[in-house]
């Protein structure tokens, strides 16, 4: 399973690359304003730290202006892989740009359709988010099941994507599925370490270890 970091901060990508956890980062409009900085110097200093695809989502919502944007963003460094939301436009993007030879990420998909549409357009990636779909009261974990078993069924090549993580649960569903990636915000990464025995079994073989006889 591949862990792709869900942030556009720096810092927390350092993080997460020092401790191996990072095979990739995702990035959308939202992370990216956070960070005030130019959306083109994140991108470099991110593809200079991370070993794996950087996604980086165009704004337009026309197919022209989409590839447009996209174009630039992929001269940026061949780690780049566009994000592209999940509407008829978008569709019309990706197949322009898989034909030339440009990875894509299609993003906001909530429904087993849209993912079998952005597979037969050719997405590189699809990203469902279930945390989202968990806020309305909506299953997200049996959408990836949904998705997991269309693109097995017809043997699609696109690699799905759990994003809208929100907890270490999403993530050991995410797994148990088979889901190839979870896009991971670093605290749930940090999360996914603890356990309270580990720490009280470390305090105690401190404290032994203290005790024995010199
Ligand atoms: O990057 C897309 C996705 O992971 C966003 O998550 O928490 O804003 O729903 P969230």
């Amino acid at each position: 399973m591949k862990f792709f970091i869900d942030t556009a901060n720096i810092d927390e990508i350092k993080k997460g690359v020092e401790m191996g956890m990072v095979d990739g980062v995702t990035t959308n409009p939202s992370l990216i304003a956070r960070e005030n900085k130019p959306f083109e110097k994140i991108l470099k200093e991110i593809c200079k730290v991370v070993d794996g695809p950087v996604s980086a989502e165009v704004v337009s919502l026309e197919a022209e202006a989409m590839v447009k944007e996209a174009k630039v963003l992929a001269a940026l460094s061949d780690k780049i892989v566009i994000k592209i939301p999940m509407i008829m436009e978008g569709m019309k993007a990706v197949k322009k740009l898989t034909s030339m030879g440009i990875k894509t990420n299609v993003t906001l998909v909530f429904s087993a359709s849209q993912a079998l549409l952005a597979a037969k357009a050719g997405a590189t990636f699809v990203s469902p988010f279930v945390g989202r779909l968990d806020d309305i009261g909506q299953r997200g974990m049996e959408l990836i099941n949904e998705i997991m078993t269309v693109y097995r069924n017809y043997d699609f090549h696109s690699e799905v994507i759990v994003a809208s993580i929100r907890n270490p649960l999403h993530v050991m569903d995410a797994a148990m599925i088979g889901a190839d990636i979870a896009t991971i915000p670093l605290k749930v990464i940090e999360q996914l370490a603890q356990h309270p025995l580990t720490n009280i079994g470390v305090e105690q073989f401190l404290a032994d270890w203290e005790k024995r006889k010199k």
